[in-house]
């Protein structure tokens, strides 16, 4: 079992690993967002890699997500926690407040989607009605318990093209789809670490009322505001994932 985590907005640095290494991986699908950072957190090694690079400048539909992936695996990785801000469309979710979808909607466009289709990696279906590891998912949800942190254990992930955020309507949409929560980032990585084998779940936190479900517009200094608050919980929650993924 090697673990690793994709910090999202919010996470471009994981506070409580002891940063061991640094490993510049080339793919054949590009460069990943960044060099992978190994550390240790309760005693085993993690690798961290900031999704949107380490200064936080690859916007969402830039994000070299395939390249990602693949580095991942190449790393000998074979659980990936998916940390991502949300825009809360359910009015069950606020900010601040963790969540685990178990669904995905797919609104991006034009995103490299697939490793296969080319000579070399003949087309493959791979089933995806399921898009995140039940096991993994459970087990965040008993790191929460144990760490006394609320989590919504269900929700339905929307994800957008951004980097603008949606418009009322779209939101409204969106709703009536069934997504519970939107964010920018969730696809194609859902289905990317599904193609390659990896069990993938994603660690949501609430960073905004998605648009048209606050009387306010979306305001970024609100936003980290309440990404700080939620990634000190994320923090918490990972320290007590280790020792359970590792049991
Ligand atoms: N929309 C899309 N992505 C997001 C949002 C949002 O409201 N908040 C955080 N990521």
């Amino acid at each position: 079992m090697q673990l690793a985590i994709i910090g999202g907005s919010g996470l471009t640095r994981l506070k409580n690993l002891e940063v061991t290494d640094h490993k510049v991986m080339r793919t054949p699908y590009g460069e990943p967002s960044a060099p992978m950072t190994y550390g240790q957190l309760g005693g085993h090694t993690v690798i961290f890699l900031p999704r949107h690079g380490p200064g936080h400048t690859i916007a969402p539909h830039r994000v070299n997500y395939q390249a990602n992936l693949w580095a991942l695996r190449e790393c000998g990785v074979s659980h990936v926690v998916a940390v991502a801000a949300v825009g809360a469309i359910s009015s069950e979710l606020v900010p601040g407040a963790l969540a685990l979808p178990d669904q995905i909607i797919d609104y991006t466009y034009g995103r490299a989607h697939t490793y296969f289709g080319t000579p070399q990696a003949p087309v493959t279906h791979v089933d995806f009605t399921h898009p995140y590891c039940t096991a993994l998912r459970q087990l965040l949800a008993d790191a929460a318990a144990q760490a006394h942190l609320a989590i919504a254990d269900h929700g339905t992930y929307g994800a957008t093209q951004g980097p603008r955020f949606e418009t009322a309507a779209e939101i409204r949409r969106m709703e009536q789809d069934g997504a519970t929560m939107v964010g920018m980032t969730g696809m194609p990585e859902a289905s990317l670490a599904r193609e390659l084998g990896l069990c993938y779940a994603t660690l949501a936190v609430v960073a905004n009322p998605a648009a048209g479900k606050a009387e306010e517009v979306i305001s970024l200094r609100d936003i980290e505001y309440h990404l700080e608050r939620g990634m000190e919980k994320v923090r918490a929650l990972l320290a007590r994932l280790i020792p359970l993924i590792t049991a």
